[in-house]
């Protein structure tokens, strides 16, 4: 159902659409369509020969920017494509609609999720501990009822970097014993009762986090999803992501400079080395990430832990 609310904020909105668009006529796509607010930048600056496919796997996204972008999907304009589906997948876009110009992904959650009162992504409003973003596969539910209490830890260590795993899983194992932790504010006070006296509000959102990116499998999507995107990019076109966990950016950063080596193939009859042209290859365009300025970081306190890297395909 259509909600009627500020949907999200885009981070490095400027930023992000100036490095992403090289040719006005080209074939780009929003792999993270939440509030639309990157989508319709980018709309706006592509010309009437332009496209736009945007994916999300939240079919809220879909419905409310189905709205909001309506005059770019009438049949006449036909520049607005959304679609209900993994990020993982656009590379598909390609046989479709032909070589991808520009690839741009926001990752995470939008401020939607938080606000909206079902999801079970926020410890601030009581709901179902669900936070799919698809309604499909584990619920946050199922997880923290069925997990080992060694694999909770392992969970809010490595997803959640919190320095209270091993207290925290312990809890939650214990207070499962006694009945299944079915709500957000179940989860909530479990693991404010595993704390000492302290304010429990940065580890509540880390263990969040950490199951959320569990639930979803944000880490291997984005996996796949950089490395099919790449030889569906047309000759400098370029693949733009925000992130806004250390692990996200790791892969980001370790997959564009894997991808941006030349790969030197022996030919062991002839004995002579040649770089092969025909594997697709990054150039990197930012040796450090962007971050946004000080004046978005006061006014979007989510934009804080953005960091924006780029790269373009050179053969
Ligand atoms: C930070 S928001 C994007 C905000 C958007 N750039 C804007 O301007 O409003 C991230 C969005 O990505 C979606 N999402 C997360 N993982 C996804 C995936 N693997 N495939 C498609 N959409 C995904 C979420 O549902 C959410 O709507």
């Amino acid at each position: 159902m259509e909600r009627n609310y500020e949907y999200h904020l885009p981070v490095l909105l400027t930023e992000a659409i100036s490095y992403l668009i090289t040719d006005k006529n080209g074939i780009y796509v929003d792999g993270t369509l939440g509030g639309g607010g990157h989508s319709q930048k980018i709309l706006e600056a592509l010309s009437d020969d332009g496209k736009l496919i945007s994916f999300d796997k939240d079919i809220d996204a879909i419905n409310h920017c189905s709205i909001k972008l309506a005059k770019y999907m009438a049949p006449s304009v036909h520049k607005f494509v959304p679609r209900n589906e993994s990020f993982s997948k656009a590379c598909s876009v390609a046989e479709e609609w032909g070589l991808i110009n520009g690839f741009l992904l926001d990752l995470g959650v939008s401020s939607k999720h938080f606000d909206n009162e079902s999801g079970g992504f926020s410890y601030r409003t009581n709901s179902h501990l669900d936070m799919r973003f698809f309604p499909e596969g584990k619920t946050a539910e199922e997880l923290i009822n069925s997990a080992t209490e060694e694999e909770l830890e392992r969970i809010f260590r490595i997803y959640g970097e919190e320095k209270f795993s091993r207290k925290i899983a312990r809890r939650i194992y214990s207070v499962r014993r006694g009945k299944a932790l079915q709500t957000t504010y179940d989860l909530r006070d479990a693991v404010i009762s595993a704390l000492p006296p302290i304010n429990p509000y940065d580890t509540l959102s880390r263990v969040f986090q950490a199951i959320r990116i569990v639930i979803n499998n944000e880490l291997s999507e984005l996996e796949l999803a950089i490395k099919k995107i790449i030889p569906a990019l047309a000759i400098g076109g370029r693949i733009v992501i925000i992130s806004y966990h250390s692990l996200e950016d790791r892969i980001v950063k370790n997959l564009f400079k894997e991808h941006s080596e030349p790969k030197q193939h022996i030919n062991k009859y002839r004995y002579e080395n040649y770089i092969s042209n025909s594997v697709p290859s990054l150039r990197i365009l930012t040796k450090n990430p962007i971050i946004p300025p000080r004046k978005e970081q006061a006014i979007n306190s989510r934009s804080r832990s953005a960091k924006m890297r780029i790269a373009e395909r050179s053969v």
